[in-house]
């Protein structure tokens, strides 16, 4: 199984909660963890909001995921300042607010993020799924885990 849901947006806050809405809406059909789904909208909840308040420049912004039987990787893409230098240190985490980043890291499985060789900001963030018992998710990762195709 694969599912990729890709989107181009403005860089406005209305943006945030129709991102999280499709994506939940993908994990919900395929039978996701409650618990699972609900890092994962906090994790994309706090990348896109950091679009929405620091990337300044950016326009637009893109979010892709790809679901495929045992991972969700998101990618969150802007095209504004990219991070200060010391957006990552552990000093910033002292600080009154910047609890984002830690928060994705927290509930992520992998997370990178990385400026774009041209201009702006990059997150990937990588979640491992779980699937209710007897979850449509499931069905199809034995299936796609056999090798067999479709009839
Ligand atoms: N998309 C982005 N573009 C530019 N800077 C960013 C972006 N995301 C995060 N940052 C920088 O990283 C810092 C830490 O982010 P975060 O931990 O989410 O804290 P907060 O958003 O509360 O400041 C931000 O204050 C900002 O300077
Ligand atoms: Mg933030």
């Amino acid at each position: 199984m694969e599912v990729m849901i890709a989107l181009r947006l403005p860089r406005d806050a209305a943006s945030v909660p129709v991102i999280r809405r499709m994506l939940n809406a993908a994990l919900v059909a395929i039978g996701v963890e409650p618990r699972i789904r609900d890092d994962i909208q906090l994790m994309l909840a706090e990348a896109c909001s950091n679009v929405i308040r620091h990337a300044d420049d950016s326009v637009e912004y893109a979010m892709e995921a790809e679901v495929s039987e045992d991972q969700c990787v998101l990618k969150v893409a802007d095209d504004g300042c990219g991070l200060p230098d010391d957006a990552l240190s552990p000093a910033c985490g002292l600080a009154e607010g910047g609890r984002g980043i830690q928060i994705m890291r927290a509930l992520a499985d992998g997370m990178r993020v990385a400026d774009l060789p041209h201009k702006g900001l990059s997150v990937r963030l990588e979640k491992t799924l779980h699937f209710a018992p007897d979850a449509p998710g499931e069905r199809l990762h034995t299936v796609s885990a056999n090798g067999r195709s479709p009839s």
